[in-house]
């Protein structure tokens, strides 16, 4: 038999998680110092969920959903996303009565069926952002920019901020109108996904990634040159916060993004070095969608940043340190007696916050001091028969060599002095 894992995941195995939980750390830090408290929401939701709120004509809901029929003959989809789900949770659990703007924010896996390469895997972790209940500029300035120190305490640099807007329900229809008018000359060139979609959302046509529309496909019409006043005075409003943060950032007319929900801004990080797929994050304003979903007429944006993208970057960036989490003290014992002397020590050292192992394999001495070494073990406390007779450990510090006898029961003391008294 040969089972592995499927294809588009990753196993993220001891040696890399203190690296994930360093960037895991970063994200809760950065979210929660600007306001935002966490929310879980299940991994799987009903099809219709996504189907209304990403939008029928977008390439998640018509390709790349892990969709499938429960025992209860229903249909679940493994999230492909986080915003739809966040909104449902808040609209579902009473958002009319909770003070508003809602901040929240998660990580966590999605899924989608794409084609994996670098960068790009059929499940993958994001970080997001949400505000709900907030109209304000300030609201999309500040989702651009939260992640962009995140980004920055991370090492990742030179990340290109690209904005839009595409637009509300009141301009959008023109553009919409116009798009067709300047596509309906080449859409015998178009591949099928943008023929179908040419009636149901043109918009969509933007940023269809096939070589033969790139190629047929007309400058289009500039979205920002239509815009009602209400839509183009809210962007040059994130603009001018944006300035007055110093964000440096790109207009970049052709970005629509591949989710239906968007209305006015929308906005995208890219950074180079780790490949084609080169966007570590995205989002916009959606105004629509938690009316979408059952809830009242409520405005809202947020943002998402891919994590292997975001580790990705960093390694591309900063050569990838370690952020390994050494144990404090590993028992080396040799003998029966000591052995259980090690097993019980072990445990009291734990009960005091200190991290400690011993050897299960029973081992010789050699071997058992390489792996304390292996595990980065600040301590290595050796118990033999002379330190049981005298209920001490010969306890030495591996950064320097010293060693010296100390008591069973000082051992937890010395420890914690040696991290300043701070348990962990
Ligand atoms: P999205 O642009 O589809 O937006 O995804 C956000 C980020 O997730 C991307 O920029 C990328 O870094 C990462 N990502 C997406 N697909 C993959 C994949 N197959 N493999 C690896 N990384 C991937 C959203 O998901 C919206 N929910 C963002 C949002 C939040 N808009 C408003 N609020």
């Amino acid at each position: 038999m040969d089972i592995t894992a499927p294809r588009g995941t990753n196993d993220i195995l001891p040696d890399e998680v203190g690296l994930w939980q360093h960037v895991e750390e970063l994200v809760r830090n950065a979210a929660e110092r600007a306001g935002y408290r966490e929310i879980r929401t299940p991994i799987f939701e009903h099809t219709e969920l996504f189907e209304r709120g990403v939008g029928e004509a977008t390439d998640i809901v018509e390709k790349e959903m892990y969709t499938f029929t429960d025992r209860g003959d229903r249909s679940i989809t493994l999230r492909p996303e986080g915003t739809a789900p966040v909104v449902r949770a808040l609209v579902e659990r009473g958002l009319a009565s909770m003070s508003q703007p809602a901040k929240v924010y998660y990580l966590g896996p999605m899924f989608r069926y794409e084609r994996p390469q670098a960068g790009r895997y059929r499940q993958f972790h994001q970080f997001g952002l949400e505000v709900i209940g907030a109209p304000s500029p300030a609201a999309d300035a500040e989702v651009i920019a939260v992640p962009l120190e995140v980004f920055r305490s991370l090492g990742i640099q030179d990340v290109i901020v690209n904005i839009n807007s595409i637009g509300c329900p009141a301009c959008r229809p023109a553009y919409r109108k116009l798009l067709q008018e300047t596509y309906r000359p080449v859409l015998g060139k178009l591949c099928p996904s943008c023929v179908s979609r040419y009636d149901r959302n043109p918009l969509r046509l933007l940023d269809c990634k096939s070589e033969a529309c790139r190629r047929a496909l007309p400058e289009p019409p500039m979205i920002l040159d239509i815009l009602c006043p209400e839509c183009r005075s809210h962007f040059d409003e994130v603009r001018r916060l944006l300035d007055g943060l110093n964000v440096e950032y790109a207009i970049n007319p052709r970005l629509v993004r591949g989710l239906d929900y968007y209305t006015r801004t929308t906005f995208e990080y890219n950074v180079g070095g780790i490949g084609s797929q080169d966007a570590i994050g995205g989002g916009g304003r959606y105004d629509g969608l938690v009316e979408e979903v059952g809830g009242p007429p409520t405005p809202a944006v947020g943002v998402a940043c891919g994590l292997e993208r975001c580790v990705l970057a960093m390694r591309a960036m900063t050569g990838g340190e370690e952020y390994d989490a050494p144990i404090d003290i590993y028992f080396v014992a040799l003998g029966e007696a000591a052995r259980e002397k090690a097993f019980e020590l072990a445990f009291d050292m734990r009960s005091c916050g200190i991290s400690a192992d011993f050897d299960m394999l029973d081992r010789g001495m050699k071997a058992q001091m390489r792996y304390a070494g292996k595990a980065g073990s600040r301590f290595v406390a050796i118990i033999g028969d002379n330190e049981l007779a005298v209920e001490s450990v010969m306890l030495k510090r591996m950064a320097t060599g010293d060693q010296e006898l100390v008591r069973q029961s000082e051992v937890a003391e010395r420890i914690l002095e040696a991290r300043g008294g701070a348990a962990k």
